[in-house]
């Protein structure tokens, strides 16, 4: 049979998932199973994800999970064409449940493994959910990860910017754990920034006007703490406010680094190439930020992709079309292949 069927799975944070993705002669794809499980619940008594905790449980549920997944599929072991893990960056446990288990599937079936970078995953599903083909600029906005990425090619990727400290996503985190808001903090924010007054505070939008698309949230970070601390009891008003003005902030912040990457993608890519911009990651669901670069990608002459929300947050078939790509590319990778907590794009 021509084309792909690739199995994949994602173990790299607090999601288990496994999926399997078909991706035809013609190049497009087709999903033919998605699982995901999440920790949230696991985690939500620690205020964050505990590794321990989360590579416990990618192990109790993971090979059910592939089972399924086949299953789902309407297929069996020898339908596949390969099998593809995340393998980095992300929680060392984790990495190495599904890493493992991918080997171990790879060498009794004989089957070509694909170890995967997260981010690479992340970066080539519009392939999938748009059929988009690169060159395109790239925003991850997760919770472990900020970037801006020119995706010229499969393999071929240049990062033009990162944080020098807290993801986007963990700074939400982080400000929803400081004011009593639960765990994950992201929809907990905007979800109280919505009867917040953004004007009320003046945090600081970092970074903006360098000439580089970095990141940095810890300033902000800081100027919400000492702003709860002086409010010592916070009202809800006090709490909807500050959400809504770290909000902004952020949202600031990033539509300044989005015009910045733009401006670096055109000037890299040249006058012909076209002019997308894919962002994903679980702060893509953030309402105020995915206007904001709208506003932006329309100003400067940009087409914006968001994948929808159970695709650009962690998932399998991410990793199992990544997978495909490699494999009409011939890639086999050794079965001593390590995992790699830490894994710049
Ligand atoms: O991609 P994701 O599901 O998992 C990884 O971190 O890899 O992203 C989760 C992050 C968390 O930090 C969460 O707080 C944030 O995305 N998030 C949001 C929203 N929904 C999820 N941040 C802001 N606004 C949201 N509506
Ligand atoms: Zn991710």
């Amino acid at each position: 049979v021509p084309g792909q069927t690739v199995l994949g799975i994602e173990t790299s944070c607090d999601e288990t998932a496994a999926a399997v993705v078909r991706r035809g002669a013609d190049g497009r794809g087709e999903i033919l199973s998605n699982l995901v499980r999440s920790q949230i619940e696991d985690h939500a008594a620690f205020g964050g994800v505990v590794p321990e905790i989360a590579a416990r449980a990618h192990v109790e549920v993971l090979d059910k999970m592939i089972a399924a997944a086949l299953s789902d599929a309407g297929l069996g072991w020898d339908d596949l064409s390969g099998v593809a893990a995340t393998a980095g960056p992300g929680l060392a446990g984790g990495l190495l449940v599904g890493l493992t288990t991918a080997k171990a599937i790879a060498l009794v079936r004989d089957l070509p493994l694909i170890a995967l970078n997260h981010l690479e995953a992340h970066a080539l599903t519009a392939g999938l959910t748009d059929n988009l083909p690169p060159p395109y600029l790239m925003l991850i906005v997760s919770g472990g990860h900020s970037q801006f990425i020119i995706v010229r090619d499969v393999g071929a990727y240049e990062r033009l910017g990162t944080t020098v400290d807290d993801a986007l996503g963990e700074a939400f985190d982080k400000t929803a754990k400081l004011l009593g808001l639960g765990y994950p903090g992201g929809p907990a924010v905007e979800r109280a920034a919505a009867t917040g007054d953004a004007r009320r505070f003046d945090f600081p939008t970092p970074m903006v006007g360098r000439p580089e698309p970095h990141f940095s949230f810890a300033g902000l970070k800081t100027a919400v703490r000492q702003a709860a601390n002086t409010l010592e009891p916070a009202s809800d008003q006090d709490i909807s406010d500050i959400c809504a003005s770290f909000q902004r902030a952020a949202v600031a912040a990033v539509s300044d680094r989005a015009e910045t990457a733009m401006r670096l993608y055109a000037q890299r890519t040249g006058p012909d190439a076209p002019r997308h911009f894919v962002v994903a990651g679980g702060v893509a669901a953030n309402a105020a930020l995915r206007a904001a670069l709208e506003r932006v990608s329309e100003a400067n002459g940009f087409s914006l992709f968001v994948p929808p929300p159970r695709l650009c947050t962690d998932n399998a078939v991410m990793v199992a079309w990544a997978g495909a790509l490699w494999r009409d590319r011939g890639r086999a990778d050794p079965l001593d292949v390590p995992a790699r907590a830490r894994w710049p794009l």
